[in-house]
């Protein structure tokens, strides 16, 4: 066991951990889910409460698994019945998650490809159309195709290890990733223009939906709604509770800085959440007024921003190929993590080695990702989900992991660590460098009793209680 966890691969140094984590958590959840939130539940009030989470809630479930990653040097897999014993159990629905996840994050980033191609080559004008996006995924092939390559180039990142490939990827990616958000933040905000009504918008004008608190008939249960949703949408944002953050903390030298790591991260993380706002809000605004903002994910990502791009006219050819570039630059290293939790999990728990590990997820995550395309053809059905939400098998499989699984796992998470194996378990970890780890009484009570309580609710809305 000792041999087995000095031969373990790490990052080299707190930026090569910093950048790959952010690299995870800064994916489509960022880009197609926040700026629709800040927008319907009242602009800067979801921004204030989103704040406030991200450094109580966020900053102790993100803390705890990256801790739990590097005292026990194990995969999600193994690692909980590490910290004690007859946790297995943890480790294996943890574990689940990602396997689940993997599959249908990468059909989207077939998509996504899809709509990065259709710019490149001057065809945006096509995506724009009605019913462009329900006719793609409706066929039989190219969904496969486009699937099969973002899978592979994500296999293939995870094959070539912790640093010549997930490292090494998001040195390049997230740099670049970032300089794309700022350039398309400015272009958004200088937009102006003048519908068939004759009536002119801004940008600027844009902006200020997004970003002033906007208190207008604003009840508790109103409040309620807009507390929930951030809860909702941070916890999925940090990559928490799919066993990715406790794969990657494993790789984390002792030595490193593990709190000043975590905000780096968060910091990262919700920096591009609000800049897609940025990016986003205010051109849809622009060409389509406050009603363009009425649906997230693929709706807003496939049929609204494609339509904002074509209404630029020329510039909206360069826009839309820059805008899914970015776009691919965060889905990819989003599932290079979740592959990666599952290959540790495999490499730690079978003692397999690398290659194997990656051959078996991809086989799976490929037999998983042709039903999940074939959801909207041969296999369409169309089923209603507890939570009232209409469903096909992408949405079968988001929900089973992100509504159901992910709350659980981060409760029974709360509990062996709030109460269980106790806080201080994670603060000696944190600290065993020396440093000082900020924010301890708020952990502890965020750990022991707060986010259990978040956890429940959650789970109450997954299943329509609520
Ligand atoms: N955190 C990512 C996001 O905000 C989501 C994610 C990462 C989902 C990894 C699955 C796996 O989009």
């Amino acid at each position: 066991m000792e041999n087995e966890k000095k031969k373990r691969n790490s990052f080299t140094g707190s930026l090569g951990f910093v950048l790959a984590a952010a690299g995870s958590a800064v994916g489509l959840g960022n880009i197609w889910r926040f700026p629709y939130l800040a927008a319907k539940d009242g602009g800067g009030l979801f921004l204030v409460i989103y704040l406030i989470l991200v450094l109580t809630f966020g900053y102790a479930l993100l803390t705890t698994e990256v801790a739990i990653g590097r005292k026990t040097k194990q995969s999600p897999l193994t690692a909980y019945s590490e910290i004690k014993k007859g946790w297995k159990g943890l480790g294996i629905l943890a574990g689940l998650v990602p396997l689940i996840i993997m599959p249908y994050y990468c059909v989207i980033g077939g998509w996504v490809i899809k709509y990065f191609v259709a710019f490149l080559t001057g065809d945006g004008v096509a995506a724009a159309e009605d019913g462009y996006f329900n006719g793609f995924i409706a066929e039989e092939v190219w969904p496969l195709v486009f699937f099969a390559i973002f899978l592979g180039a994500s296999a293939f990142i995870v094959f070539r290890g912790v640093n010549k490939g997930i490292e090494s990827s998001s040195k390049i990616i997230m740099p670049i990733l970032l300089i794309l958000v700022i350039g398309i933040s400015i272009f958004s905000v200088t937009l102006k223009h003048t519908d068939v009504a004759g009536v002119t918008r801004t940008g600027l004008e844009g902006l200020k939906v997004y970003v002033i608190p906007n208190f207008d008939g604003l009840t508790v249960s109103g409040f309620f709604t807009v507390l929930v949703d951030a809860m909702n949408q941070l916890f999925f944002s940090i990559s928490v509770a799919m066993g990715i953050m406790v794969a990657y903390g494993s790789y984390v030298k002792d030595d490193q800085n593990l709190a000043k790591s975590i905000n780096q991260i968060e910091l990262c993380d919700t920096l591009v959440a609000v800049l897609a706002g940025v990016m986003i809000v205010p051109a849809v605004f622009t060409f389509m007024g406050t009603e363009g903002m009425n649906s997230s994910g693929p709706g807003l990502m496939f049929v609204t921003l494609p339509k904002v791009f074509e209404s630029m006219g020329f510039a909206g050819n360069i826009i839309g190929c820059a805008f899914f570039a970015m776009v691919l630059f965060a889905a990819i290293t989003s599932s290079v993590s979740v592959m990666e939790a599952v290959v540790s999990s495999l490499m730690d728990q079978f003692h397999i080695s690398r290659f194997k590990a990656c051959v078996i997820e991809t086989v799976i995550a490929a037999i998983g990702g042709i039903f999940v395309c074939l959801g909207y053809n041969k296999l369409f059905f169309n089923i209603t989900l507890p939570n009232g939400a209409s469903a096909q098998v992408l949405d079968v499989l988001d929900y089973i992991s992100n509504s159901v699984m992910m709350p659980l796992v981060a409760l029974l998470t709360c509990i062996l660590i709030g109460w269980i194996a106790k806080p201080k378990t994670i603060i000696d970890e944190v600290e065993k460098n020396g440093e000082k780890m900020g924010r301890k009484v708020l952990y502890i009570v965020m750990m022991k009793f707060l986010a259990p309580v978040f956890m429940v609710i959650l789970l109450l809305k997954a299943f329509g209680i609520m």
